[in-house]
Parts: C-alpha cells; structure tokens; sequence
C-alpha cells in the first residue's frame, strides 16, 4: 500500500478523516485535508480563511476556485513517488476535472477512488458526538472512540472540540450539498474505472481492514 495515491469520498461524516489519519500513523501516507487546510486558514484569518468561513458556517461548500488553488498548492509540496489520501477533495465535478488537470502537470497518476457507505442516521450519530484535537487533529467520539481523558487528547494532550459546523441545522445543509454536488462524483469516478465500493458502517479497524483488502 505504500506510495498508493487515493481520494476518499463519502457524505459527511461518513469516516473519511478518521482513515485518512490511520493510513497517515500506520503507513507514513500523506493526508491532505481541504477542511483541515479551510478551518486553518480560517483561525489564521487570511483573506481566502475569511471568504471560506461563511460559507462553512453555512454548511455550504467554498467556492470552487479558493479550495482548487488552496489543494494546488499543497499538492506541489508532496515529494515525487510519495503516496498521497485526499480527504473532502474534490467536491464537485469542476474540482475534479481541475485535478485531472493538476495531475497531468505533475506526472501523477491516481491509483483508487475509495467511497465510504454509510446511511444517514449513522452519519447523524457520528456528527453529534464528533470531537477533534486542536492540536494534531486527532478525531474522536463520545461513545465511538472516546479519548481516555475526557476532552484531552489522546496522542498529544491538546484540547478537544466540537466543531461548529456540527451542529443540527448546518449538517442537514452539508448533507444537502453532498447529495447535489459531490454525489455525482460517484459515477465521474466509476467510468473511469477507479471506484471501490467500502462498506464502512462498521468500526473503524474493519473499515481499515476493508480499505487495505480492495486496494491491494
Ligand atoms: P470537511 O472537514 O471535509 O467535512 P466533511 O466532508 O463534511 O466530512 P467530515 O469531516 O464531517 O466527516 P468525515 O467523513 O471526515 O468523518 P470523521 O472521520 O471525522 O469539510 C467541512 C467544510 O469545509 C465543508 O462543509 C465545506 O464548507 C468546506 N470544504 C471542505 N472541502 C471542500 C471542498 N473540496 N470544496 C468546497 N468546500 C469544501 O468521522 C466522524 C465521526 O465518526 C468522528 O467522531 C469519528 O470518531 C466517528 N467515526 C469515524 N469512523 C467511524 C467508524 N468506522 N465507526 C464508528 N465511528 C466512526
């Protein structure tokens, strides 16, 4: 699995951080998250963090340019035959034309496209109990995968928070603008040959196990 190059798709909520940060501390993989990079961009309050948040606070997706050239950018950073996980990108079908087009500047081809099925009441459960490190970004849950220490991480001892987009209202608009926008992205990535299905409405080692057994 080393030096795989993956996207991983999947409503919110659906597990995608919590894969990408085990295949990052098991396999050195880098993981890229377009949200992680927008909640940073945000708390430093640049001027693309400053557009960004409205929308997020919106629960609507960022304009596609911004996060195109914010991902473009970090992309370029990743050493030549280095394995990669996209985690949120791309969101619609312009993001992943555009990506195409990134990848074929730099030589790099994508190996799978991994889309995490989840139903809806489980993605609800999840989203209400998440809880993340402000400091390395760690993702816990209350009953799923609770940090020993309530509100402290785990791995690096920072505080824990909930995100502000998790609250009731806003994720009905996320899911929203899943099912519209990035949905299609299912089939975009079907025809070309590179989907793999995971069923990942099961812990998260399984999940792992199943990412590990269809890439291959
Ligand atoms: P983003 O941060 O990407 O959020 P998301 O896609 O909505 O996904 P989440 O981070 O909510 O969920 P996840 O699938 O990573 O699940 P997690 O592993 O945390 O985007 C936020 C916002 O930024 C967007 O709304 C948009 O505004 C903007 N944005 C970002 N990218 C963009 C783009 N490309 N274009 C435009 N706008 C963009 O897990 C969730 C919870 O479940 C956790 O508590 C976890 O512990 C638990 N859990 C995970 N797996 C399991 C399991 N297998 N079993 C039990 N519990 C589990």
């Amino acid at each position: 699995m080393e030096g795989i190059k993956l996207i991983l798709l999947g409503p919110p909520g659906a597990g995608k951080g919590t894969i990408a940060n085990m295949l990052r501390t098991e396999r050195g993989t880098v993981a890229l998250s377009t949200g992680d990079m927008l909640r940073d961009e945000v708390k430093n309050r640049t001027q693309s963090g400053r557009k960004a948040a409205e929308y997020m606070n919106a629960g609507k997706l960022v304009p596609d340019e911004t996060v195109i050239s914010i991902l473009k950018n970090r992309i370029k950073e990743i050493p030549p035959n280095t394995g990669f996980v996209l985690d949120g990108f791309p969101r619609t079908t312009a993001q992943a034309e555009a990506l195409e087009d990134i990848f074929r500047e730099l030589g790099v081809s994508l190996d799978f496209v991994l889309n995490l099925e989840v139903p809806r009441d489980v993605v609800l459960q999840r989203l209400s109990g998440r809880r993340q490190c402000s400091g390395c970004g760690e993702i816990y849950h209350l009953k799923n995968m609770p940090s020993a220490r309530e509100g402290i991480c785990d791995k690096c001892g920072g505080a824990l928070f909930q995100r502000d987009d998790d609250r009731e209202d806003t994720v009905e608009t996320r899911l929203a603008a899943y099912e519209r926008q990035t949905a299609p992205l299912i089939e975009f990535y079907a025809n070309r040959g590179i989907l793999r299905a995971i069923k990942a409405n099961v812990g998260p080692a399984e999940t792992f196990n199943e990412v590990k057994k269809q890439t291959l």
